[in-house]
């Protein structure tokens, strides 16, 4: 195979620029509203980015969740999906794709990442049991702690430092993972978990290093590994960049050997093969078998598990896409772009550069607001307003309540600007950062938020805030004065 080019090329000027490498062939017209239709649709919106409509938005860039460009490969397999409720081609499809790209025997199709955690939730926690892992996601927290779980996050002293050199702060502290065992006993553990491109720390990934020697704790403690694989080919990708031993690896071998010190692999396909779905591989048969009847249950028949056979297909393609260094490399070469211009111009961004998106820090890019006004949600909104731009918040509002009903302040409080897989150019992303930059210049005039309608689970998704005071109006008089009629 001809060796491609990944990452960044280098221009004749000396700069490195991520090219696109690939064409676009179908597109998708986009909206650049007036900045008071804007406002207008975060008012409606209760100030939370997850209830504006698309028609609404310039950039998405809430998630690459679902959101990832698919491949012509990925869309013509589509159309030879084979429609069976049991025995679909198109499931053995997947399946041998899996077990190429996981290296693992079994796979258990659900309809997407959480619905493998409910599953794998319900079948190996115990009330009372804890789980240590690298850093929670919202919904993996929430399923275990549903079936009596207790999440203990065990990241090192760096994971949490927002600048940082640091190549693999998705890292478990070892020796924390050690005390953990100690305290608690191998009966008191359900299992390690491992997620790659740990997500709400800024997509950050760990090593292979690391995972060996969580494994080995694994070992020594007769305890299972889980590894969350939603995003490993970035991670994969990253410990190929940045770690020395594999820099000269093909990628699968790579996902193959993360895969091969977990017992249990789970993933979103909505992130990892650029469709819909999920999945669950395992090679124990005895874990299969555990899994099996509450999949049937919960999924779907073992050969659809919730997804439409389209989509499976798309996944198989998918999936092996995954091991293609110009696939994997696109999102975190743009998220690299983004955060070192940010950064050169001394706005606060979560670094080194991860996977997924680029994180910036809504605590130092707005000092005066304090965090139990959500700055990470006001500047969220404050970007969409002046920019279209849609970013999640990462921070107290993704967070929960203590039982006194006190607001558990986030340990980041961050804005997301997710990269999906080959969506944006160049030039679009040079536009975010153009308007993050203007942003930045006048943040004084970005206030808080407060609750109108707070959910009682995962608020984030549903919840209504309003601003506190009457900042967006302050903000649109300055946008409009600097850039007049312009959108
Ligand atoms: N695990 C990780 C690491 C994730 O990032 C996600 C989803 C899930 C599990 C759940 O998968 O959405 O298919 O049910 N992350 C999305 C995001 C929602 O926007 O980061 P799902």
């Amino acid at each position: 195979m001809t060796k491609q080019t990944s990452g960044t090329i280098k221009f004749y000027s000396g700069e490195q620029l991520p090219v696109e490498l690939h064409k676009v062939r179908i597109v998708q017209k986009l909206f650049l509203k007036p900045i008071d239709e804007r406002y207008a649709a975060i008012e409606k919106g209760g100030y939370n980015t997850f209830l504006l409509n698309t028609k609404d938005i310039f950039l998405d860039m809430l998630t690459d969740s679902g959101t990832n460009a698919m491949s012509d490969n990925q869309v013509a397999s589509m159309l030879q999906a084979d429609d069976a409720y049991a025995g679909s081609q198109s499931f053995y499809r997947m399946e041998a794709a899996a077990r190429e790209v996981f290296g693992k025997q079994y796979v258990l199709p659900v309809h997407q990442g959480r619905a493998a955690e409910n599953i794998i939730s319900q079948v190996f926690i115990k009330k009372g049991q804890v789980i240590p892992m690298n850093y929670h996601f919202t919904t993996t927290k929430e399923h275990m702690e549903l079936n009596g779980g207790k999440v203990l996050e065990i990241y090192t002293d760096e994971a949490l430092k927002i600048k940082s050199d640091e190549p693999f702060k998705g890292n478990i502290d070892i020796d924390k993972l050690k005390a953990v065992f100690a305290e608690h006993g191998s009966d008191g553990v359900a299992f390690v978990r491992m997620e790659a491109s740990t997500n709400l720390i800024g997509g950050q990934p760990f090593s292979m290093q690391n995972l060996r020697d969580v494994r080995a704790v694994c070992d020594e403690n007769k305890s299972m590994l889980v590894l969350d694989a939603s995003l490993i080919g970035e991670n994969a990708y990253m410990i190929k960049q940045r770690e020395e031993e594999y820099r000269n690896a093909d990628v699968k071998d790579i996902l193959n050997e993360m895969c091969s010190y977990a017992e249990l692999v789970y993933f979103s396909s909505r992130k990892v093969s650029s469709t819909r779905g999920g999945a669950i591989v395992v090679n124990d048969e005895e874990l299969y078998l555990k899994m099996r009847d509450l999949l049937v249950l919960f999924e779907g028949f073992l050969t659809y598990g919730g997804m439409s056979v389209r989509e499976i297909e798309a996944m198989a393609v998918g999936l092996l896409e995954t091991c293609d260094d110009t696939v994997i490399s696109q999102s975190p070469s743009f998220v690299k772009y983004t955060v070192d211009s940010l950064d050169a111009a001394g706005i606060p961004v979560v670094t080194p550069a991860g996977a997924l998106g680029c994180h910036i820090d809504a605590k130092g890019f707005l000092p005066h607001i304090p965090q139990r006004d959500y700055p990470a949600g006001a500047l969220a909104s404050a970007l969409y307003i002046i920019s279209g731009c849609r970013g999640m918040e990462r921070g107290t509002i993704s967070s929960v309540r203590n039982e006194n009903g006190d607001d558990i302040l986030a340990d980041v409080e961050l804005l997301r600007l997710a990269f999906p897989r080959r969506v944006f150019t160049l030039s679009q992303t040079m536009f975010v950062i153009d308007r993050v930059k203007w942003l930045y210049e006048n943040r004084e005039l970005v206030g808080g938020l407060e609750w109108v309608d707070e959910p009682p689970l995962l608020r984030f998704f549903l919840g209504k805030l309003k601003p506190k005071g009457d900042w967006p109006q302050k903000l649109i008089a300055k946008f409009k004065a600097d850039f007049g009629d312009s959108l």
